[in-house]
């Protein structure tokens, strides 16, 4: 079979998303589709899944004109979706979020519950991803999550499948196990399209690789024929450099000092236990580790969003344990949260309203009572220049904007201010690669102007390229400590709780 997008082109009020696309996919090959933040990837795919209705152009199957005016019909014909964010009941189970939203012909009893269950089990059987139809999802890890949705398009006996950024929210492991699941689909004859932001990823699953620049597609390669270094030009139409350039660190005074704190989850389980370390003015401490081993909590806990139940922390010698996170933020903290539409943006609101949003209280943006927004308009303005930010304008919906160009929002806001203390939980992720460039040289700078900085990733190649220190957490302890060159393989095995190489370091 042949999926075919042909001159496709798609308006928002200001922006062509998408310039005369187009693109094939056939049975049984993996199309990867790169392009940096705003490209129109996203779109051109929620044109193909039927959310959104194209200013022109067409979609076939196997030469014949389809249309699709909801995604139920590009179900019905065929195709099938795995969002970024999925779409499942969290207090469900397994069966029965894979059947939901299926349009039951039945009643929901107990003998569709079994098919529901029995069909489940066979998909997951015949596809290698060892899924219990009887687990409840939340207690799922994300990259088993993943297969639910995956099982889910394969019930509704999809020929192809979409998949968008699947792996920036999986660890190393679950990648290798997504891209297997990706070459048994292939094999079975479905025909996939992978969108990513890293490049490795792209040579690696690829047959081949489409690249998109402002609404257009600009070059289409095989995976044998370039390198990350190509790819990244092609995508960006510069050069980038891949490597973090940064100057020895000058570490001075302690900033934060974090002692025996310890923290419990939403289930009231010790996630953190115990953990001490420092960071001194002039150094970027990284924190590595498989996610789910305390990150999250420990960086809710040091920015005043979960309260610690052990321990102590410090701020330039204040004691901020348990300050709210508006005092902390006050306290010139900068925070780049995990979870960009949870907490680091209000959706409803424009970007300027974003980029305010911590500081309207603060000189220069608000007068008294009164907020001041054409200075408010024109710190945004000047933000979305200096980081790229690809938008209309200032005065959008920040919802509208691309899921990297979210990010840069945030990340802009945060370190447009005068900071002691950068914490950042995965800064990059679902950035393209220009994008991450600058970021990159804005935390170096950051430290070199005197800041000290944590960054928490579970990107190992971004806690190397970034960090002077490196902490390991597993199982809500410091498993290590090594020096920002110190290898992979070293850093990897305290990732996995080995602690002797901690020690011998
Ligand atoms: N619902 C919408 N309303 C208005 N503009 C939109 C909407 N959805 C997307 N856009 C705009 O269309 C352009 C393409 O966005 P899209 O989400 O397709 O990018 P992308 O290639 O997926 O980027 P990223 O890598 O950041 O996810 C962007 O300029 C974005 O602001
Ligand atoms: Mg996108």
């Amino acid at each position: 079979m042949e999926l075919e997008l042909r001159g496709i082109r798609k308006e928002f009020p200001g922006v062509v998303a998408n310039d005369d696309v187009s693109l094939r996919v056939r049975s049984g090959e993996t199309v990867a589709l790169l392009g940096e933040n705003g490209a129109g990837k996203t779109t051109l795919m929620n044109i193909l899944y039927g959310l959104y209705t194209a200013t022109a152009g067409t979609v076939l199957i196997d030469g014949e004109e389809v249309v699709f005016h909801s995604p139920s019909d590009a179900i019905k014909a065929g195709i099938g979706m795995v969002h970024q964010h999925f779409m499942l009941v969290p207090v469900f189970t397994v069966a029965e979020n894979a059947v939901l939203g299926d349009e039951p012909t039945e009643r929901l009893g107990w003998l569709d519950k079994r098919r529901a269950r029995k069909a489940v089990r066979d998909i997951s059987e015949r596809y290698g991803l060892n899924v219990d139809p009887d687990a409840i999802t939340e207690d799922l890890p994300v990259g088993i999550q993943q297969r639910v949705e995956i099982i889910k398009v394969l019930m509704r006996e999809a020929d192809f499948v979409v998949f968008d950024e699947p792996t920036s929210v999986l660890t190393p492991t679950e990648v290798d196990g997504f891209f297997e699941i990706v070459n048994t689909l292939k094999a079975g004859g479905k025909g996939i399209v992978f969108i990513s932001h890293k490049l490795g990823e792209a040579l690696e699953i690829a047959d081949r690789i489409v690249i998109m620049r402002r609404g257009r597609t600009v070059a289409e390669v095989l995976p044998s024929e370039v390198t990350e270094e190509q790819l990244a030009e092609l995508m960006v139409g510069r050069p980038v450099d891949l490597v973090v350039d940064k100057g020895r660190a000058q570490p001075k005074e302690t900033i934060l000092a974090v002692n025996s704190l310890s923290v419990l989850d939403d289930r009231n389980r010790r996630v953190v236990d115990g953990v001490s370390f420092e960071i001194r003015s002039g150094e970027i401490v990284g924190i590595a580790g498989v996610q789910g081993n305390g990150q999250t909590e420990l960086v809710e806990s040091l920015t005043g969003l979960r309260p610690s139940i052990t321990g102590t922390v410090f701020l330039n010698g204040e004691d901020i344990t348990t300050k709210s996170p508006r005092a902390i933020h006050k306290l010139a903290v900068a925070h780049v949260p995990e979870d960009r539409q949870r907490s680091g943006l209000v959706l409803p609101f424009t970007v300027t309203e974003n980029i305010v949003l911590d500081s309207y209280y603060e000189d220069p943006i608000s007068k008294g009572i009164q907020m001041d927004w054409s200075a408010a308009r024109e710190r945004a303005e000047r933000l979305v220049e200096e980081y790229d930010v690809r938008t209309p304008g200032t005065e959008v919906l920040v919802s509208t904007l691309s899921g990297g160009n979210q990010q840069k929002v945030i990340v802009a806001r945060e370190f447009d201010r005068d900071v002691r203390l950068v914490i950042a939980s995965q800064p990059t992720r679902g950035i393209d690669v220009g994008s991450i460039e600058y970021i990159h040289s804005r935390i170096v700078e950051e430290r070199d102007q005197g800041a000290a900085v944590l960054i928490v990733s579970s990107e190992l190649d971004e806690i190397r390229a970034l960090s002077d220190r490196i902490l390991v957490m597993y199982g809500g302890r410091i498993s290590g400590e090594f020096p920002g060159t110190a290898s992979p393989t070293e850093i990897g095995l305290a990732m996995l709780g080995s602690t002797s190489e901690a020690e011998a370091s």
